[in-house]
């Protein structure tokens, strides 16, 4: 009896576990409703999950909040090394993790890494577009390589890996994909000269609603604007004294964001528990766009 009790535990639970997720999925196709409790529905459990530029910053605490809520992910960054630290630390939470290396501007890559995670993992539910980069010269002396490396990576890019993945998503009948816009995509920034970075996030959030559009019911777009947050890509800023009180005092929330902050948002948008939200822009700012 034991031995039978070992055998249904070790071999069982696995296939019972993906049944129970394929049924979640079915209903909350059809019917749009769940009876499971609200926390419930937050859960990711055995959920497929890839962020793009997962290897620091906003991207490694995105990855980390999928994992504690459940899911496996995979981690993609065009730094493998940091790549596979921020893997290294989702396997540390229990879960399924992958480190993989691909530029989100260039298709076969992207191709490659999302080959990758279904073979070893059969399935990618959940995508989170975030890989993202600046360039702050001014308009009238920036080099036009310039402008077209930003908006390659962070609208292209995005573009890219939402057709890649919705493709797979479509074709199983179902997905959740979060894309990383910001706040300086319904704003400009107070002296930051960054045209092709304000232009390439308005770019992304009318990129979300046109797929969501398109995708719905199967897959699921919306997107997360950040206000000013804490992360490598804005060392520099924060080294000034001036431009960090600048920033702080003009959050009403009083303090810059951390990459915790976007852990509740990219979870909520992830799982079953937004299922009637699609081509939504959540602004996670601490208020910055009301005044
Ligand atoms: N930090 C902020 O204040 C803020 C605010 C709003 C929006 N955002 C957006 O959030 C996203 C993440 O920002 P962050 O502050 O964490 O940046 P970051 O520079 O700290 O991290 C970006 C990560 O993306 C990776 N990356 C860059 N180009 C890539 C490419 N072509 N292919 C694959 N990976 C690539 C980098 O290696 C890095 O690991 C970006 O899209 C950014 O525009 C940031």
């Amino acid at each position: 009896m034991e031995f039978l009790i070992c055998v249904i535990c070790v071999y069982l639970r696995p296939i019972l576990r993906a049944l129970c997720v394929s049924a979640v999925d079915y209903v909350t196709y059809k019917e749009g409703t769940m009876a499971d409790s609200v926390l419930a529905q937050l859960g990711l459990g055995g959920r497929a999950a890839v962020v793009t530029g997962a290897g620091q910053g906003l991207g490694r605490g995105m990855a980390l909040a999928l994992a504690q809520a459940g899911a496996d992910v995979a981690a993609l960054d065009l730094n493998l090394a940091t790549a596979e630290g921020v893997a290294a630390e989702i396997a540390a939470l229990g879960r399924r993790a992958l480190a993989l290396r691909a530029d989100v501007s260039q298709a076969d890559q992207v191709q490659a890494a999302a080959d990758a995670v279904i073979a070893a993992w059969g399935r990618a539910d959940i995508l989170v577009n975030n890989a993202g980069i600046s360039c702050h010269d001014p308009s009238a002396e920036m080099a036009l390589a310039d402008w077209r490396r930003v908006l390659d990576v962070n609208l292209t890019g995005v573009f890219i890996g939402c057709q890649v993945f919705g493709r797979h998503m479509l074709a199983r009948g179902s997905g959740r994909i979060i894309n990383i816009a910001s706040m300086s995509a319904l704003i400009v920034n107070r002296g930051v000269p960054q045209a092709p970075y304000y232009a390439s996030k308005a770019g992304v959030v009318m990129l979300t609603k046109a797929l969501a559009a398109e995708w719905a019911p199967r897959v699921r777009v919306n997107a997360i604007a950040p206000g000013y947050m804490r992360t490598p890509l804005n060392e520099g800023f924060l080294a000034d004294p001036q431009r960090a009180a600048e920033w702080t005092t003009t959050t009403p929330a009083g303090r810059v964001g951390e990459p915790a902050d976007l852990g509740g948002a990219v979870v909520y948008l992830a799982s079953d528990a937004s299922s009637f939200v699609t081509g939504h822009v959540l602004v996670v700012d601490g208020g910055f766009t009301l005044w």
